[in-house]
């Protein structure tokens, strides 16, 4: 029984050692672990850029952040795909981000299904989470109704494995887009569940939430930018496309009413601009005495020339598949190191051998 004046004894000082730890790590600064998986389908547009990747470079090069990026290939799975097309996919999107600015050597890069361990974390959170928070995620609703002849078991469970993914890294703080904070709210659920039922282990990650920015579309300016057609800019265009598109954007307005293609522009220019365009367009626009046709032919030419060395580094990676798929391993490799840590830790918590 003389066990038990000792654990008193240590438990204040414990408690006073982590809480003067995390004072330490907050007064120097400790890095934030930042988690974030990429999408493996569909090609980028100039939306996503500017919303999604152009922060991930961001992220990686601030030393107070320590990052995490992998491409969700498993969750890929949860949607109709082709099995002859996935791995080109992948290393499209591979190739993409790092033609993009993302650097290996500056965070972590890898693809979800080379970490087995994300999968293992998963099962542990399916049977963590209750049913009923799992069926009112609205993308499991609306999947769900889109894909009406494939309502799989991993479009439900998508949030198990979201959660661990960010989880397995003791992720803080999630980079996503609105139509993803539902998840990561579902992931401090689970953060939270855990650490109560098996002691602290997690930390309660947090949606780092990306500009609401809404790039829309060319062709009909009051929707959002999609991939399809001729209403956006891909990142893969080549300078004729962009002009081509461009040139074709709609800048209609009702009248009376301010032409939203022609705001789109001009968000466009914030961007792609330089300020002496940005000023004299801005002036013009306020004048009324804006020309289309000039503002387009600028958007054309900045834009082509800001993704002229993109598309040249995209095209030389992808020449060299394999030297890509290495870059990815490596990533995986140094992933697992922390990964088989974690499940460890979990495992131990939970009680299995
Ligand atoms: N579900 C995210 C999306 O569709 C991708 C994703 C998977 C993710 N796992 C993640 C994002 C973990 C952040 C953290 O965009």
């Amino acid at each position: 029984m003389s066990s038990l004046p000792r654990t008193r004894y240590i438990r204040p000082r414990l408690h006073f050692l982590f809480s003067t730890i995390s004072c330490y790590n907050i007064l120097m600064n400790e890095p934030k672990t930042i988690v974030a998986g990429i999408r493996a389908s569909g090609k980028l547009h100039i939306g996503n850029y500017l919303g999604a990747l152009k922060q991930f470079v961001e992220l990686q090069n601030d030393e107070t952040k320590n990052c995490y990026f992998f491409i969700a290939d498993l969750h890929a799975l949860t949607t109709p795909f082709e099995p002859r097309e996935l791995r080109g996919a992948t290393l499209d999107v591979a190739a993409t981000y790092l033609a993009a600015g993302i650097d290996p050597n500056k965070c972590i890069f890898f693809p979800q299904s080379q970490v087995l361990e994300h999968t293992e974390l998963a099962w542990i959170f399916n049977c963590l989470l209750p049913l009923g928070e799992l069926e009112r995620m609205t993308q499991y609703k609306d999947k769900a109704r889109q894909h009406k002849e494939n309502i799989n078991a991993g479009l439900l469970t998508y949030p198990a494995l979201m959660a661990a993914d960010i989880l397995m890294y003791k992720g803080e703080l999630v980079p996503v887009g609105e139509d993803q904070t539902q998840h990561v709210e579902l992931a401090r659920v689970t953060a939270r569940k855990f650490n109560n039922r098996f002691g602290k282990t997690f930390p309660e990650p947090k949606t780092y939430l990306q500009k609401p920015l809404r790039i829309m579309s060319l062709q009909d300016p009051t929707k959002k930018m999609s991939k399809t057609g001729d209403e956006s800019l891909l990142l893969d265009d080549e300078p004729k496309e962009i002009t081509r598109k461009l040139k074709k954007a709609v800048t209609a307005s009702e009248p009376g009413k301010k032409s939203p293609g022609e705001e789109n522009l001009m968000l466009l220019l914030s961007f792609f601009g330089k300020d002496d365009e940005i000023r004299h367009f801005t002036e013009a626009q306020n004048a009324g005495t804006l020309k289309y046709s000039e503002l387009k032919e600028v958007l054309a030419n900045n834009i082509t020339e800001h993704f002229a060395d993109f598309r040249e580094k995209k095209k030389d990676l992808l020449s060299h598949p394999e030297h890509v798929a290495e870059i990815l391993a490596e990533g995986a490799r140094k992933a697992s190191a922390v990964a088989r840590q974690t499940l460890m830790e979990v495992k131990e918590k939970i009680g299995l051998l």
